[in-house]
Parts: C-alpha cells; structure tokens; sequence
C-alpha cells in the first residue's frame, strides 16, 4: 500500500509573513491521513521547520550537485538538511528550462540528495508541443531512464509528473490521459527496479490541482498523491485538497 502524499511547491513565493499560511496548514491538517510536504524557499527552510514540528514534511527545491567547494549562490543537499528539510524536489520544468538543466544534471543532484540522506521528488513531464505530435510517453520514458539515479528505494523516491503545459494555466490533462501516463511511469519503475521498489515508489500528478478537481485527479490509477503549485500557498485551498486525498 502506497500512502498518499501532498506536496506544496511554494516556488519563488514566500516571505516572512507566508509562514504564518504554514502555521495553520499544521494546525488545521497536520494530523491528516496522509504525508504532506511543503517546500518553501531555502530563505524559509529552517524557520518553516520548526513551524510545521512532525506533521508536515519540509523540502528544497533543488540542490546542488557536489558536496561542498566554490558555486556561489548554490545550495548543498546537506545544506538543506541542516537546515530541517527532509526532501528537495529536483528536475522541476522551470528550472530545466530556466537553468538549462538535463537529465544527467538532475540524475547527479538526485545522487548527491540521496547520499546526504534526503528524499527526491524527481519531476519529469512533457511541453504542449511535444503531447500534440504524440512524443508524451517517448519524453516520459527519457526523463525517467535519465534523471532517475540507479540507488533508489521506495522510501526516498517519490515521481513528480507534471505536464509543461498544465504547469500555472489552469489546464489540466484528461484523467485518461493522467492515467496513461502514470500507468507507463508505474511499468517502468517496475521494469527497471523490480516490484518492490517500483510498485511502492509514489509518483504524484502536478499541474493545475485546485481544490475542485483533485478528487477526481485522485480517483485515476497509479495517483498517489500530488505536487501543488499555486494551491499550496493558501491553508485553506492546500487543506481542501489534503482533505481530498486524505
Ligand atoms: O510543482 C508544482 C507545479 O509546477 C504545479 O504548479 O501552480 O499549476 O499547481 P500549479
């Protein structure tokens, strides 16, 4: 049995005063039947920690490869767990398009966040353009061989698919679609790491989750949970969607 997780990704959102969003979240959530995860801004990590205690998991959003040494304005993995968090999410669209970063990047920053005790969200999805000339499970099946580091287990991989195009616009795939695609995540997982890894890993659906439409995303085979955007950065929108998964 999978448990169900629901992640917030702040992005580049967040100051001071938005922890008081996480307060409540904790508050009003935090013993809800499934894992929550939040991920501020490295600014917000440590205080955003001791905010959320037990009941909500804190992660990064991204890491940087190496260990230690001289990139300035880099984060470490270590870093953020000194720092409270537990995950990083790595391989977001934003940051592959916005830093230029490829599969092997990310593969190697997972790496380095699992050595230093961290669990990866690892997100992979496809542009519009690329869905219309029908390349969605070839782009899929290339971001997961490629991203994906071989040491893995069920406990510190979690799968992000998070379709470019539903990514802020407020269009979301079919469930069929949502389906299909977790379906072939699910058979590759399988195939490359076995049944016990590859059946108990998680892999969450992003994209334009709002409270009104993630039971039925919820509903579609091989969804275990999901990765929010914009709907993370309220309580109560972020609640609403704990609730429907929980
Ligand atoms: O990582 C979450 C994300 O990319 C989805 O964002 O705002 O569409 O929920 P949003």
């Amino acid at each position: 049995m999978r448990r169900k997780m629901a992640a917030g990704n702040w992005k580049m959102n967040g100051l001071q005063d938005n922890l008081a969003e996480l307060d409540a979240l904790a508050q009003g959530y935090g013993d809800a039947e499934c894992d929550i995860l939040v991920c501020p801004p490295a600014t917000l990590i440590n205080q955003a920690a001791s905010v959320s205690g037990d009941s909500i998991a804190i992660g990064g959003q991204d890491c940087h490869k190496a260990v230690t040494g001289a990139h300035t304005g880099d984060i470490s993995a270590q870093m953020l767990k000194d720092a409270g968090a537990t995950h990083v999410i790595l391989g977001h669209s934003e940051r592959r398009e916005d830093h230029d970063e490829s599969d092997t990047d990310v593969r190697l920053k997972a790496r380095a966040a699992i050595e230093a005790g961290l669990k990866v969200v690892i997100c992979m999805g496809e542009s519009l353009e690329e869905r219309e000339a029908n390349n969605t499970l070839d782009i899929i099946g290339g971001q997961l061989a490629g991203s994906i580091p071989d040491q893995v287990t069920a406990e510190n991989l979690i799968v992000a698919y998070e379709p470019i195009w539903a990514i802020g616009t407020g269009k979301v795939p079919t469930l069929d679609q949502i389906g299909e695609v977790h379906d072939f995540i699910r058979a590759r997982l399988v195939r490359r790491y076995g049944d016990g890894v590859g059946l108990s890993t998680r892999i969450l659906y992003g994209g334009s989750v709002k409270p009104d439409n993630a039971a039925d995303i919820f509903g579609v085979s091989n969804v275990d949970g999901a990765l929010v955007g914009g709907a993370s950065l309220k309580a109560k929108d972020f609640g609403q969607i704990i609730t429907a998964l929980a």
